[in-house]
């Protein structure tokens, strides 16, 4: 694929046929750099282009230098200070007011992440109503940080711990929820009081810069939130190697995450990892096969299987696997396929021509291992068409195959057909990931059998892999995250320093 990043700004550029660029058709001006105070143009921008049709240019931003990340950094240092010895309950407000400013506007925000991301309007509805949520969430946080009073060895001894910011935090946010992820960093980030750099990622960057510029109209100071954008290795790289840095969290591959991984060991940087996922769902003989069945479809499918946390090994017991496959494949194959703002569309395109392209050496990968392809696996696009695929389930899966254990990230499903629990358990646990699994079953005993031994960090019983509520901890185990969980208050955890103070009386 070519890069999204060219320069000089080119015009946005409207195809015969196609929706115009922009509002009305006009060329609308890049969104600028937010460093400090100033809104900087750049001269170069990142195009936004809608996966639907991808000859249109949805919008731009202004495509950040090095030299613009360095002074993002000076800039997010200069008001850390100042954010830090904000009390909690004012920082809170920003955050309540943020929530105002972008409930008010869901339903522009959530038809331009439609037409930048390409999920479905109501997937992108929802996903809005989600970056609300978080935003109240963490707002509420900010007059809520925690710390605690110790009983000490010594009477006269006030012995205590209090939360601090970490001073100046990076965030790098992933394309597939350009609303959502930025929020759930942004806002406990700032709730806990640090001052932040925010590179949202060069594929969706709409969704980034429209949340930030609702915290800075809420009230942030100059500073407090910084936003740059650009070519992920060069400005990504600058982003994460910045030596103002005092903590990064990162969410998306597992190849660049452990990049950070090493990097972060040496400079001794805080960091958070959301990574990979090969989430198993396992389908019992007792499971009721209508919510299996639903459930399965909308965590492999919705969104076009693009969420770490997606539905990508069905694990069947033998009482059931023909029954469920047989739905399964009815469900899936009735699914529409198509322009994500129609409301009768159930699934979109995949984001860009590179994931396109990844999902076809699967489909190459899948044909060459000779699993039995049950749905889909075909092109769905001519050219000049938007990124589409349908939906794809492929039966038998060898759970050491490719198809059994890489991350995909579109809508493909291996069924694997297990004995019981115990060898699912077993088939889930033989990958690198460990983000999230679900199990459909009656009985309470295999579902708190399968809630102790599964090694994953998002577990569901009768429900899907995917979602998670804002107010619980999320993350994963393995290669899926590393750091510390996000969202709820666990969130504290990565965005503070925990402080211990002994206080004691003066001896004279
Ligand atoms: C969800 O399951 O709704 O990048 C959220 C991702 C995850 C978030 C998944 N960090 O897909």
């Amino acid at each position: 694929m070519t890069s999204p990043i060219s320069r000089p700004a080119p015009r946005a550029r409207r195809a015969p046929g196609r929706r115009p660029a922009g509002d009305g058709g006009q060329a609308t001006a890049a969104l600028p750099l937010v460093i400090g105070g100033e809104r900087r143009e750049t001269g170069a921008v990142v195009e936004s282009r809608d996966p639907a049709h991808p000859e249109t240019v949805v919008g731009t931003v202004a495509a950040a230098s090095p030299a613009d990340v360095r002074d993002a950094f000076a800039a997010a240092r200069a008001a850390a200070d100042g954010w830090r010895r904000t009390p909690g309950p004012a920082r809170g407000e920003i955050l309540f007011r943020a929530a105002e400013i972008v409930a008010a506007r869901a339903e522009q925000l959530a038809t331009e992440l439609t037409r930048e991301e390409g999920k479905t309007l109501r997937e992108a509805r929802a996903e809005v109503a989600r970056g609300v949520a978080v935003l109240r969430y963490h707002a509420g946080e900010a007059s809520r940080r925690g710390g605690a009073v110790y009983p000490s060895a010594s009477h006269e001894r006030l012995l205590y711990s209090v939360r601090e910011p970490l001073g100046v935090v990076g965030v790098i946010t992933p394309w597939n929820f350009p609303i959502a992820i930025p929020l759930w960093k942004l806002a406990p980030a700032l709730a806990h009081g640090n001052a932040v750099v925010f590179k949202p990622s060069e594929v969706t960057p709409l969704g980034g810069f429209r949340v930030a510029e609702a915290l800075i109209e809420a009230g942030l100071p100059d500073g407090v939130l910084n936003v740059v954008c650009g070519d992920p290795e060069q400005i990504g790289g600058a982003v994460a190697g910045d030596r103002e840095l005092d903590g990064l969290s990162f969410t998306g591959s597992v190849r660049v995450g452990d990049l950070l991984r090493r990097r972060a060991a040496e400079s001794r940087v805080k960091l958070q990892l959301e990574l990979g996922g090969k989430n198993p769902v396992i389908v019992l003989d007792d499971a009721d096969l209508d919510l299996a069945v639903a459930e399965t479809v909308r965590g492999a499918l919705h969104a076009t299987g693009q969420k770490c946390t997606a539905t990508s090994r069905v694990l069947v017991t033998p009482g059931i696997v023909d029954a469920f496959v047989e739905r399964l494949l009815r469900a899936a194959g009735a699914l529409r396929v198509g322009d994500p703002l129609d409301p009768a569309t159930a699934i979109g395109p995949l984001v860009s021509g590179a994931q396109h392209a990844r999902f076809e050496q699967y489909l190459a990968v899948a044909a060459q291992e000779g699993h039995e392809l049950a749905l889909g696996g075909r092109r769905e696009r001519a050219d000049g068409d938007g990124w589409f695929v349908s939906p794809t389930v492929y039966l038998d899966v060898d759970p050491a195959s490719r198809i059994g254990r890489e991350e995909v990230f579109g809508p493909l499903v291996a069924v694997m057909p297990v004995d019981d629990l115990d060898a699912a358990l077993a088939v889930a646990d033989a990958v690198e990931f460990g983000l999230s699994a679900s199990l459909f079953t009656r009985d309470v005993g295999q579902a708190l059998r399968f809630a102790r031994e599964v090694r994953a960090g998002m577990v569901h019983v009768n429900s899907e892999t995917t979602g998670a509520e804002p107010q619980a901890p999320f993350g994963g185990m393995k290669a899926s995250s590393a750091g510390y969980r996000e969202q709820g208050d666990a969130a504290a955890e990565f965005f503070t320093h925990l402080k211990t103070v002994n206080v004691d009386p003066p001896r004279a």
